[in-house]
């Protein structure tokens, strides 16, 4: 087992955003809930205690047995889990009187103290609490301050335990990957060893352990994560991979094509179904979103239902689930009503009866990237853009027709081929167009028409939980409406979507 560091969340939205510097360090780490502590096994490292939405001053507020873990292995609290261990040990949290929400300096700063190595006086941080440490316990040592924030970092006497107020995972904190780099190596003395290629060395051979001889059925989607989950497990077991990828209509042009030939340069044993039109039959008259989530998932298992019955012996079903997808969400404030139903083109149910491989569970998307480029996935795969599910269905406002489908197809490419022209496409997390329930006048020459609307959206993203538009030029944006008008017949008005998610979201259905 790799060494690692054990990140215990107490509800954060910046739980995530530590794991994955923790992992830009080549330090494997795990994001587990507050109150389900595992075993502290030899390869634990250390422990980051997250921040919290929650004030340590609350009932029944988030709390641990700090006893239990403290002087056993290197902490480090952020925030509520630096807050915590002060009011835990005597001292005392207060609201705090002055705003302590956004940039700050270290104007002191403790340069022998471990946890500030190659650190300067001045260095930017990102605060973001409504709570203060007035005083510390007894044996705890201020190592660095604000203007404004007295007990910016502390560091408890004789052990290795530290409390800072700030966020270093944020890139606001300029040198707060020095931070994290100084606590996992320095003081935790984690050796920097995991790599995409240790990854890809270890996963293949408990691929080789788990599956055996055996057979594996796969669905693929065009998209980065079942394609590089797909690649290796074919590294493991070869020809008993056998993958379906499922020509659902809803692709973007020429999609299906394309990416079934990379499969097959990639060597994959892929078999290409042609399902378009029970896609279609099945969305027939349909125009609620979730409806047609629903109606796409039932086919969907059907065709790949029917395609998996062909095969002999098949025992496991491969899934490109990764980490974000599994890890348990600590819910501060009650579960998070369903927005949108968000259906896993792999998720298939029980009475296929086949045991879920899911090799890349452990990886947040920028570690499936790293490893899918190590593996020598072509960059078409790998660096494109997050597409959902039900695809072009959720782009078409309302009803599905073969047509409008078309209509879309060619919009996106314009759209797409063009970010991809202009350098934009690597800028933009995701990217695509919206068909409008609306026709529009137009004048064209000289007569009067009266066609669709499309939006365009282009928006930036970490994780698809929140975006912003990005900002296209006006000169890029002008050029592609000119070309989608002049060239998809039906199209006479184009518009940009400004709005960030929250209070929009990314996908207009
Ligand atoms: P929203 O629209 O919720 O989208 O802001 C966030 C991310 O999720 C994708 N998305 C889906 N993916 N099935 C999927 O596989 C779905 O039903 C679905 N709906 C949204 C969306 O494209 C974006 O990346």
């Amino acid at each position: 087992m790799a060494e690692q560091i054990l990140i215990l969340d107490f509800g954060s939205q910046y739980t995530q955003l530590i794991a994955r510097r923790v992992r830009e360090l080549n330090v494997y780490c795990e994001i587990h809930p507050f109150n389900k502590i595992p075993t502290l096994t030899d390869d634990i490292k250390g422990i980051i205690l997250s921040g919290s939405p929650c004030s340590v001053r609350d009932e029944g507020s988030p709390d641990l047995d700090l006893d239990s873990l403290r002087g056993k292995l290197p902490i480090l609290g952020v925030c509520y889990g630096a807050q915590l261990l002060a009011q835990k040990y005597g001292g005392n949290v207060a609201p705090s009187e002055i705003r302590e929400y956004g940039r700050a300096n270290l104007s002191h700063l403790d340069t022998h103290s471990s946890l500030f190595v190659e650190m300067t006086h001045g260095s930017q941080v990102w605060m973001s609490h409504g709570d203060t440490i007035k005083e510390l316990p007894e044996g705890f040592d201020i190592i660095a301050s604000t203007s404004s924030v007295r007990v910016a970092a502390f560091k408890v006497e004789g052990e290795h335990t530290y409390g800072i107020q700030f966020h270093p995972e944020v890139t606001h904190s300029t040198e707060g990957k020095n931070l994290l780099r100084n606590f996992v190596v320095q003081i935790c003395d984690c050796n920097q060893e995991w790599t995409s290629d240790v990854f890809i060395d270890a996963t293949v051979e408990e691929l080789i352990q788990t599956i055996g001889k055996d057979r594996v059925v796969m669905g693929l989607s065009g998209g980065v994560d079942s394609s590089v989950a797909a690649t290796l497990i074919d590294r493991a077991v070869g020809e008993n991979l056998i993958c379906v990828f499922v020509d659902n209509g809803l692709l973007r042009k020429n999609e299906f094509e394309e990416v079934l030939e990379s499969y097959k340069g990639l060597g994959l044993n892929v078999i290409g179904v042609d399902a378009k039109q029970k896609f279609y039959d099945a969305l027939k008259g349909i125009s609620d979103p979730e409806g047609k989530r629903k109606a796409i998932g039932r086919t969907f298992i059907e065709v790949f239902d029917e395609e998996a019955h062909k095969l002999e012996g098949v025992k496991w079903l491969g899934q490109g689930t990764i980490y974000p997808d599994v890890i348990e969400s600590v819910s501060v404030n009650g579960p998070s009503a369903t927005i949108k139903s968000h259906h896993n083109v792999g998720g298939l149910p029980d009475f296929m009866n086949l045991k879920v491989v899911e090799p890349l569970k452990t990886l947040f998307k920028d570690g499936v990237r790293e490893v899918g480029r190590a593996l020598d996935i072509p960059e078409n795969i790998v660096g494109r853009h997050p597409f959902p599910g039900p695809g072009l269905a959720i782009r078409i406002l309302g009803d599905i027709t073969p047509e409008k489908v078309h209509i879309l197809q060619e919009v996106d490419s314009i759209f797409i081929n063009g970010l991809k022209e202009a350098n934009l496409y690597d800028i933009v997390w995701q990217a695509g167009a919206i068909l409008l329930p609306i026709q529009s006048v137009g004048v064209m020459g000289d007569e009067r028409t009266y066609e669709q609307v499309v939006a365009l959206r282009a928006v930036s993203s970490v994780d698809g939980m929140t975006a912003d538009w990005v900002h296209l030029p006006y000169e890029f944006l002008g050029k592609i409406s000119n070309d989608i008008i002049n060239r998809v017949k039906g199209v006479n008005r184009v518009v940009y979507d400004i709005s960030s998610k929250p209070p929009a979201t990314i996908e207009w259905e």
